[in-house]
């Protein structure tokens, strides 16, 4: 866990001086999705953004994603819901679990806000190995999708 946190920092670092005064939400998504796969090698990194009450699949890096999922459907869509971010250790184990890629094992999905703390869009990270996220991974993402709240979101649509 401690060369992750390594990654991680250094992926905050990078971020910054990548991403620094850029306010185009497809921007943020697109980059941040490539940073944090060629970073920390998950096996599916992406963006769900939050159109007319569903989840549509935004900016990825990964096998085809699927392409709708409806609030309270799949991990995705209970996070979007909760507004919280859900840790599933064993994606099998998960009930309403949507398998986009059969390799997916375990997942983390992070509810992604505006500057008024509405949802925008959820990250999504899924790994190909069980149990691989932690607080660590949750402290981290949540950090990095925090950075994007002063995007201007309305170029998205
Ligand atoms: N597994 C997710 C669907 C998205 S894919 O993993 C890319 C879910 O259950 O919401």
């Amino acid at each position: 866990m401690e060369r992750r946190i390594d990654l991680y920092e250094e992926l905050m670092r990078e971020v910054e001086s990548v991403l620094d005064g850029e306010r185009d939400p497809i921007t943020w998504m697109a980059s941040l999705s490539c940073l944090i796969k060629q970073k920390l090698g998950f096996f599916w990194v992406g963006f769900y953004r939050l159109v007319d009450g569903d989840l549509l699949i935004g900016p990825y890096q990964g096998t085809l994603g699927c392409i709708r999922i409806g609030l309270n459907k799949g991990v995705c869509g209970t996070a979007a819901a909760k507004q919280q971010t859900i840790l599933v250790p064993d994606v099998h184990k998960f009930a309403g679990h949507i398998a986009c890629d059969a390799r997916s094992e375990s997942e983390i999905v992070v509810p992604v806000f505006d500057g008024e703390r509405r949802l925008r869009a959820v990250l999504d990270v899924d790994s190909d190995r069980l149990d691989d996220f932690s607080p660590v991974d949750q402290h981290y993402l949540e950090q990095l999708v925090a950075r994007m709240k002063d995007v201007e979101w309305t170029k998205a649509s």
